[in-house]
């Protein structure tokens, strides 16, 4: 294997900053390393590599690719089958250089699976690495032994069938790996994708669909002067790769596009800005909003995990004008990375589609018969030890005891306003259920909180009760903070739906 392992106990992990625990503004929602802030600007992005690929590599020199759709392999009345590979590959994501990634299928990102409302799918994983790994379906209703348990894997040379009943609001998730201790350095070295299931409802609100209907994964990276991807101090990551290429163009049609935006990086929490573009959210995590509300002008803070659904509209824009989607979020203070993604308007089309005055109605929300708490912090004493309620993760622990069924509220802490490291920055994401953010230090939710979520930021110090319903399923489940290096470090809890 081309790479070491990282788990928990290993000297990396000495390294305070490799938890992005350093220094990071409280309140702000925005993560600032000090020694960033006092040494100036953090260091350029892999120079070496992209000098070695010609005078042609400079920004907004590659196309941002849309990633491949997956085909079945079979069809039923009722089923789509498919087969994945898990395989290392070598591919180009700075222009001219072939890095070495963990990908499902062969590409960075992996290929999207196309899912519809009400019907099955059912994916056959091979694992192909001389390490195990395994497959978690994010914000996915499935049955337990689907859900890509740290302890359920696929080992070398195995193979393994997920299903995925797909009984859930038409959304954009997305699937990554989840191995135990090692899902922050394998999602980081490519294994994520989308998986976007249609409702049977969608249709109807005639929403922009097809070649207009575009997912984008954003998140950072660090490259070495070989141009291999390096896992180590998140302040060095600092190329963002938007569907797996660095400062991309896209070209558009002056119309509506739905963009379908995921944070798919490990860490950094990303804020970003459309400018003047006439923006519309319909959707957050777990499915539509109820009706689309409008965001022009406003900044998308994304935890990284997180996913938002737009219509953004370049009607008003002249063909032949560029328009620039930045970022703002965690580790900028460098140019290099504040802009992230170039829509170039190179024709016009027809534009049949709408921004509709009313969206899908959200889930009665049943009334909740128990409360629980979960704080999430640190043990800092000597390597950070991640924490849920004051123990790190055990998978032979069961957590919380919930009845099929119920709804509960949950209120979630940030423990770590004030460590030795300041304030730490965490976020907060559940499986096999939505739920619903009621309010956060007794306020109302946050605009990127609204309707059903999975993945919510949890800025230092401060806490947010959510409501959930629990249904239809049994067996164990895990609710983690979705910093990916987090959550390899321990900061993740299991709960188990009993009847
Ligand atoms: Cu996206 Cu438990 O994870
Ligand atoms: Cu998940
Ligand atoms: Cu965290």
């Amino acid at each position: 294997m081309f790479r070491t392992r990282v788990p928990i106990g290993e000297d990396i992990l000495n390294r305070r900053h490799f938890l992005g625990l350093a220094g990071i503004a409280a309140g702000t929602g925005v993560l600032i390393p000090v020694s960033a802030l006092a040494a100036g600007k953090p260091t350029r992005p892999a120079q070496a590599a992209r000098g070695a690929a010609g005078p042609a590599d400079g920004p907004f020199s590659v196309r941002m690719p849309v990633p491949p759709t997956l085909s079945p392999v079979a069809r039923t009345d009722d089923t789509d089958v498919y087969r994945l590979d898990i395989l290392a590959a070598d591919l180009e994501l700075l222009p001219g250089v072939r890095t070495k990634c963990l990908t499902f299928g062969g590409s960075f990102v992996g290929p999207t699976i196309r899912a519809r409302e009400g019907r099955r799918v059912l994916v056959t994983y091979r694992n192909w690495l001389s390490e195990a790994a395994n497959v978690h379906l994010h914000g996915g209703h499935v049955p337990a032994d689907s859900d890509g348990h740290p302890m359920q894997v696929i080992d070398p040379g195995a193979e393994r069938l997920y299903e995925y009943p797909n009984k859930q609001p038409g959304t954009t998730l997305w699937y990554h790996d989840h191995s135990h201790h090692v899902e922050a350095e394998h999602v980081y070295r490519g294994m994520h994708a989308f998986y976007l299931i249609e409702g049977e409802d969608e249709h109807r609100y005639h929403l922009p669909c097809g070649d207009y209907d575009i997912p984008i994964a954003i998140r950072d990276a660090q490259f070495d002067a070989g141009g291999q991807l390096v896992h180590g101090d998140p302040r060095e990551r600092n190329v963002i790769l938007v569907n797996g290429r660095p400062k991309p163009y896209f070209r558009v049609a002056a119309r509506k596009y739905r963009l379908r935006l995921l944070n798919s990086s490990t860490l950094r929490f990303l804020k970003l800005n459309f400018g003047s573009l006439p923006v519309f959210q319909i959707g957050s995590d777990g499915g539509l909003l109820p009706a689309p509300a409008d965001r022009t002008g406003t900044e998308f803070p994304l935890a990284a995990g997180e996913r938002v659904d737009l219509v953004v509209d370049f009607s008003g824009l002249a063909v032949g004008s560029r328009f620039m989607l930045t970022n703002q979020g965690q580790f900028t203070g460098n140019d290099e990375i504040e802009q992230v993604l170039r829509f170039d308007v190179d024709r016009t089309a027809r534009d049949h589609s709408r921004v509709p005055d009313e969206l899908r109605p959200l889930p009665e929300l049943p009334p909740a018969t128990v409360n629980r708490e979960v704080k999430l912090s640190f043990d800092l004493t000597n390597q950070p030890i991640g924490l849920i309620n004051g123990k790190p993760f055990d998978p032979d622990r069961v957590d919380q005891r919930i009845q099929r069924g119920a709804t509960e509220i949950w209120t979630i802490t940030n423990g770590d306003a004030a460590t030795k490291y300041g304030p730490i920055q965490h976020s907060f994401h559940m499986h096999m259920t939505q739920f619903r953010v009621l309010d956060r230090d007794g306020r109302p939710p946050l605009p990127g909180d609204a309707g059903l979520k999975d993945t919510i930021p949890l800025p230092p110090g401060t806490s947010v009760r959510v409501q959930a319903t629990f249904a239809d399923y049994l067996g164990r489940y895990l609710y983690h903070c979705h910093m990916l290096e987090h959550s390899s470090a321990g900061m993740m809890g299991q709960m188990e739906i009993v009847d």
